[in-house]
């Protein structure tokens, strides 16, 4: 490689020193820059980026630190750092915002690169130097994409599979640009390469959209990869989500294709632009020989193309033939629209060793990854040429040790490899992938040593919490949810990784989002899903938000999935504070609850799709209580609580009153039809109550009585959850409301069935989508619905981080600028503790349980405060860094009330000891 970028320059320029009344100070520094929330994104979407950053404190100075003004400067840069033009600076702006921050004056122009900067003043009078510059590049922002469709021109009907297809085109470069980026479309998958090597280890580019709305688009930096004279583009070409068949009968379209487009910066700033036409050539004689998200990859060695896309390669060759170009959509599955991505790609992000390996027969062996994940393996053989290898995956095994591969239903989850006869050959598929523990290879009778290797695939999230505590099985349940949700953050969220669906479905998501907001920086990834599941509305009386987003077919409106589209914006925006999460979806907001309202015109919601408490125990489709009606009516109701907060928030407050009015209605139709006089809630199951109080519904003379009720429906059960899908996320909150946390400790902590830790003792490492997905009496469940990696019933890990240790975000303050943090320890746990990476820095609480004293340590990042709730009746006796609580100069207590003490405490860390009644 000609070129290697160096590491980005600082541009000069001639700032005058703003901070002269306070020098640059080493103990106070910015770090974690991001643009709309990314890290070095490449096609930044807006003309008005918004810019956030963290304090970084020395931790002796760490205390009661806050951001009283900032500077931001950014500049327009090659490739390699340098400066193109004059840089757009701010004064000084006195503000404490460091999240989601605009720089006024600065529009952002479209297929461009920037660096920027920031510098902040602190409440001690200290002052940050400049920041290192971050650099992003943007989207269109608004331009036409200038490139034209290519493909094949073969279609592809439902149930086929097809070879991946090799496309390449030639440029030739008299000079080196100091800048070029490559944009990328499909309507399909593609994997992009430049002269004889892959552009990116980004996976699924670009990603999966309702392709009837909408393609996505991602941009790379090519720059280091271009030389002078001839170079070649190429692209390798995939059916994926698009042109390949989902839950088996839909496809959106029959025939794959890409668009893309280069553009380049000379020294002077002129931009030439290069795009897919004409001259492109392509091929299917590749080594891709058959590819499927849900049947896996056929690879046949002897078939690599030798240097298909090295410089100077010719466009065409014997097996090249000419594209078929689309100048202009037209047709069916028209997309209207070319969206930016805007969450990080599908990477992959760990490798995993077997942890066994069992032969059953001469050539035959099942390796145990000891791990149920989402990925594939790396295959690693000496063969000789033509030798085939079968690769089959699957969660559990047979007794037998063979493989069981009833829950994948249609899915043929095979990867297979024909060797070319090298030394060692190592493989590994591309566009498609696994929901498995358990690998079987045939083929080899003598294995190499690390034949199989697990490759761990999923959206390139930080993890941002973690939580441990006493309990060896809570821990194993917090790591099974977390697996849960690594493997299926696959570019959407889906319900299970492994059978022929793998879908967006919405409830799912919904019941999940809190907890995978704790577990991962996962804002951006729901806002881009939140792209399908607009496109996926039906303005229809029975439509509203899909079931599934992006659209693969079924249903529209039913209660606790179409609710998606409202709460999990708001779930977004209260653990990022990203507003525009909330003013981009609150117009389809509205129409869906109009929907709602039109089916309710008595206040009982009747829309004719139903799931109701799905899987509960004893769960039969379209039978088992609660009835339906008081779901969907119950949801409603919580669906015009939340909209109305929306609308609070957004400074709508008409909206909000009307949002409020019909919400009342609902509940008083609520209280009418379903609540008795003694607070019986029809159905008398757990999920009735559950519905009753988790969202207000009962009057508040009666919810005594229904929460004595609830009490009695899981007393009857032994202290066991009976809920299903829609029950079970609120029984812990509910309860904790309610002053139970012990009982939210006992049915926690329960082994036997049904509970969430019957699958632990059953040897889970991740979350069964069904209570009894596998008894030892009665072995697997019968039905083929049966996925041993559903994060659903995982839903319970965000009580483990806003009650066990009591991490909890504030409406009032959205995206942790201020945190409460009230741990309410029980269940005999003797210590709990979670620590949570914020916008603005690590939270944490944790708490241990020393001779009868609860020792607690919170961690406050800068620039943030905190509410911390104690379990105690006065501060009398509480100590505060070893010295009385009320003589401590930072805290204030704020409350004293039922049995708990408020204070808050600015930020840092502190250590309490008080004597808990526990
Ligand atoms: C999926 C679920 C989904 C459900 C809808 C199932 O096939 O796996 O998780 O929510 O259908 O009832």
């Amino acid at each position: 490689m000609r070129y290697c970028p160096p590491l980005l320059i600082v541009y000069s320029c001639n700032t005058k020193d703003l901070s002269s009344e306070a020098r640059p100070s080493t103990a106070l520094s910015v770090t974690d820059l991001r643009c709309e929330g990314l890290y070095q994104a490449q096609q930044v979407d807006t003309a008005a980026p918004r810019f956030s950053w963290r304090l970084e404190v020395q931790p002796e100075h760490a205390r009661d630190v806050r951001q009283i003004a900032c500077q931001l400067r950014v500049v327009e840069v090659d490739s390699y750092g340098r400066a193109l033009g004059a840089p757009v600076e701010s004064g000084r702006l006195e503000t404490d915002a460091s999240q989601w921050v605009v720089l006024p004056g600065f529009t952002a122009k479209g297929r461009t690169s920037y660096a920027w900067q920031v510098r902040i003043w602190d409440n001690r009078g200290e002052a940050s130097d400049w920041s290192a510059p971050h650099r992003f590049g943007t989207g269109l922002c608004g331009g036409k994409w200038p490139a034209k469709w290519i493909g094949d021109g073969r279609t592809l009907l439902l149930s086929e599979t097809a070879p991946a297809r090799y496309f390449r085109g030639v440029l030739s470069l008299e000079e080196l640009p100091v800048r070029a980026r490559l944009y990328v479309s499909a309507l399909g998958l593609v994997e992009p390469w430049l002269n004889g090597q892959k552009v990116t280890n980004d996976l699924f580019i670009p990603g999966w959209p309702d392709y009837r709305r909408r393609v996505f688009y991602a941009a790379f930096d090519v720059t280091h990869l271009l030389r002078e004279g001839d170079n070649t583009v190429g692209t390798v070409l995939a059916d994926g989500w698009y042109s390949g068949t989902l839950i088996p009968g839909h496809q959106y379209g029959h025939e794959a294709m890409f668009s893309a487009f280069l553009d380049l910066v000379d020294a002077d700033g002129r931009i030439t632009t290069i795009t897919t036409d004409e001259g492109w050539r392509w091929t299917d004689t590749g080594p891709i020989t058959s590819n499927s998200i849900y049947d896996g990859e056929a690879y046949d060695a002897r078939r690599e193309l030798a240097d298909w896309c090295a410089p100077r390669s010719s466009a065409g060759g014997d097996d090249w033939r000419p594209v078929r170009v689309k100048h202009v959509w037209h047709g069916e599955n028209i997309p209207a629209a070319f969206t930016a991505r805007l969450s990080a790609p599908v990477r992959r992000v760990e490798m995993v060793r077997p942890v066994g390996v069992q032969r059953l027969g001469s050539d035959v062996h099942v390796f145990d990854l000891g791990q149920n994940l989402a990925g594939w393996v790396r295959l690693r053989v000496c063969a000789k040429a033509g030798q085939e290898f079968t690769l089959r995956f699957a969660e559990m095994l047979e007794p037998d040790g063979s493989l069981h591969t009833a829950n994948l239903r249609s899915a043929k989850a095979t990867a297979r490899y024909v060797a070319k006869g090298a030394e060692v050959e190592e493989w590994e598929p591309t566009f498609t992938y696994f929901g498995f523990r358990y690998v079987e290879l045939s083929g080899v009778e003598e294995l190499l040593p690390d034949a199989v290797t697990g490759v761990v695939v999923h959206a390139d999230l930080p993890q941002s919490g973690h939580f441990e505590c006493s309990d060896p099985l809570l821990n194993q349940l917090w790591r099974n949810t977390l697996w849960g949700q690594k493997s299926n953050f696959v570019e959407v969220p889906t319900d299970c990784p492994q059978r022929d669906e793998r879908a967006g479905w919405t409830g799912d998501a919904q019941i999940f989002a809190s907890t995978a907001l704790y577990n991962m920086e996962a804002g951006n990834f729901f806002r881009q899903w939140l792209f399908s599941v607009r496109d996926g509305f039906r303005d229809d009386p029975e439509g509203g938000f899909p079931d599934i987003a992006p659209y693969t077919g079924f249903f529209h409106g039913s209660a606790g999935w179409t609710e998606a589209g409202i709460i999990v914006p708001w779930n977004v925006w209260l653990h990022t504070g990203d507003r525009r999460v909330l003013t981009e979806n609150l117009p389809a907001i509205q129409h869906a609850l109009e929907l709602m309202a039109a089916q309710s015109p008595d206040g009982i919601r009747r829309s004719p799709a139903t799931y109701g408490d799905w899987l509960s125990p004893g769960f039969e489709r379209g039978k088992y209580p609660p009835r339906y009606e008081l779901v969907a009516t119950a949801y409603f109701a919580f669906a015009l609580d939340l909209a109305a907060r929306i609308a609070d928030v957004l400074g709508r407050p008409e909206l909000a009153a009307s949002n409020r009015a019909l919400r009342e209605r609902v509940r008083y139709a609520f209280q009418r039809e379903y609540i008795d006089k003694d607070g019986r809630v029809a159905d008398d199951v757990q999920t009735s109550y559950l519905l009753t109080l988790a969202f207000d519904l009962a009057p508040p003379e009666l919810r005594k009585c229904v929460v004595g009720h609830l009490v009695r429906t899981i007393e009857e059960k032994h202290n066991h959850l009976a809920t299903g899908f829609l029950g079970t996320p609120l029984l812990t909150p509910v309860l904790t409301s309610i002053g139970r946390v012990d009982l939210a400790y006992s049915i926690l902590k329960q082994t036997s069935y049904p509970g969430w830790l019957y699958s632990i003792v059953n040897g889970a490492t991740t979350v069964w989508e069904r209570w009894d997905s596998w008894t030892p009496e009665n072995g697997f469940h019968e039905d083929g619905m049966n996925s041993f990696n559903h994060y659903t019933y995982g839903s319970v890990v965000s009580w483990f981080y806003d009650t066990i240790a009591g991490l909890q975000p504030l409406p009032e303050a959205p995206g942790w600028k201020r945190i409460r943090i009230a741990p309410q320890p029980g269940g005999g746990l003797t210590r709990a503790a979670a620590r949570l990476q914020t916008p603005y820095g690590e939270a944490c609480s944790a708490w241990r349980i020393d001779e009868g004293r609860l020792h607690l340590t919170v961690g406050i990042p800068p620039n943030t405060d905190a509410e911390v709730v104690l379990p105690v009746q006065d501060v009398a006796g509480v100590l505060l860094d070893g010295a009385l609580l009320s003589r401590h100069d930072l805290a204030v207590v704020t409350t004293c009330s039922d049995g708990r003490v408020s204070i808050t405490l600015p930020s840092g860390r502190y250590e309490f000891i008080l004597d808990a009644a526990i």
